[in-house]
């Protein structure tokens, strides 16, 4: 388990998860890493750690490079597991190590470990010298939680900004033009829609603050390092953040018996005639946060349920509860439903849809036990009709 040299003198010392499969939530395919990065200077310094069962992995790299008793400084830019896990057995292995970290971050820890550590607060905008090279602070609160910040070094142009700008994939690749920009943008598209999104108007100040600093590398703590794609995932980014669509349509459904289905069909016919290029996804067989990327892009949102127990199924209410949580704005959304006696599930898709300050084009569509003709006509109708609006 070798350290890559990403800058001169400058380790990449993470942990490669292969078998990452569930993130909170969040299905991960591909796996993930967390990065943590070993800085050799006259104060030797690792850059965040891994989840605790990485450990022995980012020690055994570290030690190719260096003893870990002479490290100096341990920089906790966020405190969640991920990235803390291993602050306790690191500082066992590295007891001369400080921990560098914000106010908040040493909050975070005390709660996490119960442990009285030698702690370096360092607030936004404040620099580290570690000889011939600094490191600067800019706190991110709430990219991704509220101790967050990321470590700048000016003298190699290398940002570290901890979550932003990850991807959760497991590869030997470490940068980014060795795995290609469209697996990269698909994945960090995924991460953000799953992670970033509620945090749109912290994601611009913190774009504002880093669109000021000369980058020629961006090293998160997930996933591959960004040098050759760097102005194009800052761009993606700021588009995110503003919550930009395409003029595109996403239909979300399950169903019992077939009938939801039927108009999800005949809405995504009536789209298709307007030219809105359309994505349909059962919750049967799509897991939400696959769903995500689809939102994350799409301007219209269309969320049917069968009817089931006097309300909606609970795969569709387990995706609104999800969706509704992540804040995608500047949508258009439509309900619709079948259902047997009751109704209530389009009728709770409907609320919650609502709920979420939406544009709501047309009045749900809640169609009894199996549509006709007649009826999947007029759902074809609408389906158009949300076309038109889409394209706008
Ligand atoms: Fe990768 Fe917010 O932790």
């Amino acid at each position: 388990m070798k350290a890559v040299e990403i800058k001169p003198k400058i380790y990449w010392v993470g942990g490669i998860d292969w078998d990452l499969r569930y993130f909170h939530g969040y299905k991960t395919p591909r796996g993930s890493t967390y990065n943590a990065y070993l800085i050799i200077d006259e104060k030797i310094t690792l850059v965040d750690t891994v989840k605790s069962y990485m450990f022995e992995e980012m020690l055994e790299r570290i030690k190719t490079v260096i003893d870990p008793k002479k490290i100096d400084y341990l920089v906790v830019n966020h405190v969640e597991m991920d990235h803390s896990g291993s602050v306790k057995t690191f500082l066992e292995a590295a007891p001369q190590a400080k921990i560098v970290t914000s106010p908040m971050g040493k909050k975070g820890l005390e709660r996490h470990f119960k442990k009285e550590w030698d702690y370096l607060l360092v607030k936004s905008g404040e620099e580290l010298s570690l000889g011939n090279r600094t490191i600067k602070f800019v706190q991110t609160p709430m990219v991704h939680w509220p101790d967050s910040m990321v470590s700048y070094i000016p003298e190699e142009k290398l940002l570290l900004p901890n979550d932003a700008f990850g991807q959760h994939i497991a590869s030997p690749e470490r940068f980014d033009d060795e795995l290609g920009w469209h697996i990269m943008h698909e994945s960090a598209a995924n991460y953000y829609a799953n992670i970033v999104l509620p945090y749109g108007d912290q994601v611009k100040k913190a774009l504002e603050t880093i669109s000021q600093l000369p980058i020629d590398m961006i090293a998160p703590s997930h996933g591959l390092i960004w040098r050759a794609n760097i102005p194009k995932i800052i761009d993606a980014y700021t588009n995110w953040a503003n919550h930009k669509t395409e003029c595109k349509a996403l239909i979300v459904y399950d169903t019992m018996w077939g009938s939801t289905k039927e108009i999800a069909t005949a809405l995504a016919s009536g789209l298709d005639a307007t030219g809105i290029p359309v994505i349909t996804r059962s919750l049967q067989t799509s897991h939400m946060s696959e769903i995500m990327s689809d939102v994350l892009v799409s301007k219209g949102i269309l969320v049917g349920s069968s009817t089931l127990n006097n309300g909606m199924l609970s795969s569709v209410a387990g995706f609104l509860n999800y969706l509704k949580g992540l804040r995608p704005q500047k949508r258009l959304g439509f309900a619709f439903g079948s259902y047997g006696w009751g109704g209530q599930g389009a009728k709770n898709v409907q609320e919650v849809l609502q709920s979420m300050s939406w544009e709501l084009p047309a009045e749900p569509i809640n169609i009894q036990y199996v549509p006709d003709p007649a009826e999947l006509d007029f759902v074809r109708e609408t389906g158009m009709k949300i076309g038109r609006i889409i394209k706008g």
